[in-house]
């Protein structure tokens, strides 16, 4: 296993994929006559490992736990232009068009507040820390929209087992890249940058993915690249995109949705069909897939997630903590 402590990590050069590519023909092309190619090759990284990843690479990934089977899968297409991303824009398609402006390398993850192990990790070596799974995913916009997504990662709680918290840690706080000069069309009302939270089960729930890709290929920036949280029983704003700081804190953190609008967006957001939004129903929901027009699905209690998480809420009332 890989050691995020290793001094092996202490700096990144990353080489975007097409000028990876083409030096490696570069190199294969000028040996193979001299017959020295296989021996180059084995001291390369193979390509599409995450050492050399960029835009749209392949990832190397394994078969996941919790993947959902016989479901159809949302097309790359449509996940990929309906998007909720407002430091691009608060229309569904402005994440696509706008976001190629952010610069997601190089980038850098801090692990900071209530724990013994603070450290600020490279994309790269937190990209190779653990085998990166492919986990479909049912995914639920508090908007009533969903969608089926293969996305691509690892769990959450492996991280947060290096960083090894405190005791007296009871939440996990998740704050997003924001460069009002990279994301001019922000709107100033919503106060970046966009911060999410959770309980500390919540985040050591082996089902909540610290997530870099989708589709086997690493994210689109619209999709909060190079890295983001997913955590499937819950409404989609939760699942905080383009993270830069993993800080373990005592007290329920402050989150953007949370704050702007406490009687409409909860901090526990559990997908609950029971509970409507003040401003419309939850019983159901579009599902966005291969149709020409999404078709409306029932809602599932914690969105088809209960037999793994339910017992975390025990004893709670799911309408006053919504
Ligand atoms: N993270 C950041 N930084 N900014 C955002 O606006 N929107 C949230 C969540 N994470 C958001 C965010 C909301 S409202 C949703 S529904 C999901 O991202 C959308 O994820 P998707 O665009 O990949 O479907």
């Amino acid at each position: 296993m890989l050691n995020l402590n290793s001094p092996e990590f202490a700096s990144s050069e990353i080489t975007p994929k097409e000028k990876f590519l083409n030096r490696r023909n570069l190199i294969f092309g000028g040996l193979a006559a001299a017959g020295l190619a296989s021996e180059v090759r084995k001291r390369l990284p193979p390509i599409g490992m995450p050492t050399v990843a960029f835009a749209a690479s392949k990832l190397p990934t394994q078969p996941g736990s919790f993947s959902l089977s016989g479901e159809i899968v949302t097309p790359k297409q449509k996940a990929t232009t309906y998007n909720n991303f407002y430091e691009f824009g608060t229309d569904k398609r402005d994440p696509s068009e706008n976001a190629h402006t952010m610069h997601t390398r190089p980038w850098t993850v801090a692990l900071e507040g209530l724990c013994a192990n603070p450290k600020t990790v490279d994309l790269d070596t937190l990209m190779r820390y653990r085998p990166l799974e492919d986990r479909t995913y049912r995914f639920r916009c508090v908007e009533a929209w969903s969608m089926i997504v293969p996305w691509v990662g690892y769990p959450l709680a492996e991280l947060i087992k290096f960083a090894n918290p405190l005791p007296t840690a009871k939440f996990v706080e998740f704050i997003s890249f924001f460069n009002p000069g990279q994301m001019p069309e922000a709107p100033s009302s919503l106060g970046f940058p966009y911060r999410e939270g959770l309980r500390m089960d919540e985040a050591m729930n082996p089902l909540t993915l610290l997530t870099f890709g989708s589709y086997g290929e690493t994210l689109e920036n619209q999709q909060g690249a190079p890295v983001r949280v997913i955590v499937p029983w819950k409404y989609g704003f939760k699942s905080a995109k383009s993270i830069v700081k993993i800080r373990f804190v005592a007290k329920q953190p402050e989150t953007t949705w949370n704050d702007l609008g406490p009687g409409e967006y909860g901090f526990y957001s559990n997908v609950n069909p029971t509970h409507d939004h003040p401003r419309w129903s939850q019983a159901h929901e579009r599902r966005i897939d291969t149709a020409t027009f999404p078709h409306t699905v029932p809602t599932l209690p914690f969105n088809g997630y209960g037999n793994q998480v339910a017992s975390l809420y025990a004893g709670m009332d799911l309408n006053k903590f919504y």
